[in-house]
Order: structure tokens, then sequence, then C-alpha cells
């Protein structure tokens, strides 16, 4: 039986919206759109902010803008940065823009590994070890994304065991914290339980995280059974942007806001202010044309409209 732990008292969020939610836009999003993004978020009260990926610009042609979206940022203190880097090649692309953390990207599941960055999970770990050594070298933070950790749109099912497997790998090429990826959201919060304690075993709470795709509707209750192990780090999208190229079907990851309006609501801290953040979602809304996927946002925008 899974331990229950008073739930934390406080929680992280990274806010993916700029990076996981656009890079599946259709329309190009111009930089100083994400730009402005990335400032509300910020003022907002977010401190950690998931900008962009160093990719290659065929593959993901909306994430080819990286240098002058972090170039366009003025940076406020407190405020950590951070960007995917798959190999060497984004790696030295992302230095000259002094992100404070890299993020490689990995999956519990051999056919994702390979539709999304082209190769097999051993060898994806061949390609990020040299990025982990340079950036502790340079003293930037290097967090894993374990993806397909609850399921695979190729593969089907995907065991814990196979997610520790990963865990392990990240953790023998010195990758400092592990994040647990949803990317479809098939999830459920045992399985979701059952995920995290795998990687539990591998590193210190503080340094793994839930990423909940939310898809099935099940994210809000996959940071609940994470809280329930004292997870208390999570990346969350602002009005639920977002999707991945290489898993069709998938929407965006959980919103920011409902995030926010649940952990409130069980008297967590966050340090955000959610009318901020409802207005930086409808700012990116209008921007991309499409109604906030947060059903949060909607009832507050509907309170407001009622008020006003
Ligand atoms: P590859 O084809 O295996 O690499 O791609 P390659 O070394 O053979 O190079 C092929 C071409 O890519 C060459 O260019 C390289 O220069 C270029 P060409 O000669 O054809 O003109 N290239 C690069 N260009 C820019 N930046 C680079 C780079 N590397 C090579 N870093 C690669 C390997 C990983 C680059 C490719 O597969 C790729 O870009 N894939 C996209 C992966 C991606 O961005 N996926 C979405 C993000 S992951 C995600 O959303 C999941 C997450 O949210 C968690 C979750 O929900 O699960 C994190
Ligand atoms: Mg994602």
């Amino acid at each position: 039986m899974t331990p229950v732990y008073p739930l934390p008292s406080a929680v992280t969020l990274v806010d993916v919206g700029p990076r996981d939610g656009l890079q599946n836009e259709a329309t190009v999003v111009p930089a100083e759109a994400k730009v402005e993004l990335v400032h509300r978020l910020q003022a907002a009260g977010l401190r950690e902010i998931e900008v962009t990926s160093y990719v290659s610009p065929k593959w993901v042609p909306q994430m080819a803008d990286n240098h002058s979206v972090m170039a366009g940022i003025q940076r406020a203190a407190g405020v950590r940065y951070a960007v995917l880097t798959p190999n060497l090649r984004g790696f030295e692309d992302a230095l000259s823009d002094k992100p404070d953390e890299i993020v490689v990207f990995g999956a519990a599941s051999e056919a994702f590994s390979q539709r999304n960055i082209n190769c097999s999970i051993d060898v994806s770990m061949e390609r990020f070890r040299p990025v982990v050594a340079a950036a502790r070298d340079h003293g930037i933070k290097v967090r894993g994304a374990i993806s397909c950790a609850l399921g695979c749109p190729y593969q089907g099912e995907v065991t814990a065991d196979e997610v520790e497997h990963v865990v392990r790998l990240m953790k023998d090429i010195g990758v400092q914290h592990c994040g647990v990826a949803d990317t479809i959201g098939v999830g459920t919060p045992a399985k979701v339980q059952a995920a995290l304690e795998r990687a539990l075993k591998h590193y210190p709470v503080e340094e793994v995280s839930g990423h909940f795709h939310d898809t099935y509707g099940q994210a809000l209750a996959n940071i609940y059974a994470s809280l329930q192990l004292g997870v208390h780090v999570f990346d969350a999208s602002v009005g639920g942007l977002g999707g991945c190229p290489y898993a069709k079907g998938a929407t965006g990851n959980v919103a920011t806001e409902d995030v926010v309006y649940m952990l409130h609501g069980l008297g967590i801290h966050t340090g955000i202010d959610l009318d901020a953040l409802v207005d930086a979602g409808a700012y990116i809304s209008g921007v991309i044309g499409r109604p906030t996927a947060s059903r949060v946002a909607r009832a507050l925008m509907a309170r407001r409209g009622a008020a006003a």
C-alpha cells in the first residue's frame, strides 16, 4: 500500500507553456508574443519558466526563434529560465542564451524515443551524457524528462519497471532532477504513484516532478496523488496550451490556472497571483486565436464579465 504523507505546504510550478504549449501550434507565434507571455508569467509570480527548445527547426519549426525569445526576455530576479537541449549541438546553441536550467528528454518507451528524438533509449543516454557533463561544468542545472511514463501512443502500456530503467540511466549520467511525464495524459492516480515511487527510489523528493498532460481529464487527480507522496514540483501550461508533435491527439499540459486554484483551495502556497495568471492565459489565447482550455480561467472570466 502506498504511504500517504501530509500534503506539502508549498508547491513550485514550472510553467512550460512557452515551450511545451506553443511548440505544437501550427501558425507561427511571433517571438515578441512569446517574450510577452514570459513577462506576464513572471509578473504573475511564476519562478520557473520553460522558455524554448534547441531542436531541429525541421522537426519543430515553432521553436526556431529560440535565440530571439531568450534574448528578448527581461529577466526578473529569482526567476529561473529553462530550455530543452536534446544533444550537444542543442546545448552549444543554448549556451550563449544563458539558461538557468537545461532539460534532456528521454522516454520510457523505445517507440516514442525513436519518433521523438530519432534514436533508441540507450543511444539517447549516450547523446545526453556529454550534455549533462558540459552543463554541470558551466554550473547549469540539468533536469531530465521521462516521456510516456504512463503510456505510449505507439507501444501502449508502459510499466513502472520501464520507468525505473530510464530513471536509473538518467541518474547514472548525472541528471540532477527527474521529471515523470504523462505525455499523452492517460495515467490514473494509482499508476502515477507507482511510477513516481520508482523515481523516488533514486532521487530525493525535491528533485522529482510530475508533468501531466490532461487528455483524459486526469491531471488534477494525478497531481493530488503525487502530493500524497510529498512530490511538490509540477509542470503546467498556462491556458492548458499545447500537445506534443510526436503524440497525435494528446492535448496540452494541465492548465496552470487549474492547478493553482486547486492548490490554493488546499491551502498550499504557490506564490502565484491567480488573477494575473488568468490575464496571461487570456493574452496568449488571443494571440493564437483559441479559447483557453482552463476551466478555472473560463469560470473566473465569466465571473468578471458578470460583475462588469
Ligand atoms: P537527428 O536527425 O537524429 O540528428 O535529430 P542528426 O544529428 O542526424 O541531425 C539531423 C539534422 O538536424 C542536421 O541538419 C543537424 O544539423 C540538425 P541537416 O543536415 O539535416 O540540415 N540538428 C539540429 N538542429 C538544431 N538543433 C539541434 C540539432 N541537432 C541536430 N539540437 C534531434 C535529433 C533530437 C535534433 C531531432 O530528432 C529533433 O529535433 N527532434 C525534435 C524533438 C522535440 O523537440 N520534441 C518535442 C519536445 S519533447 C516533449 O514535448 C515531451 C516533454 O514535454 C515531456 C512529455 O510531455 O513527455 C518534454
Ligand atoms: Mg509535455
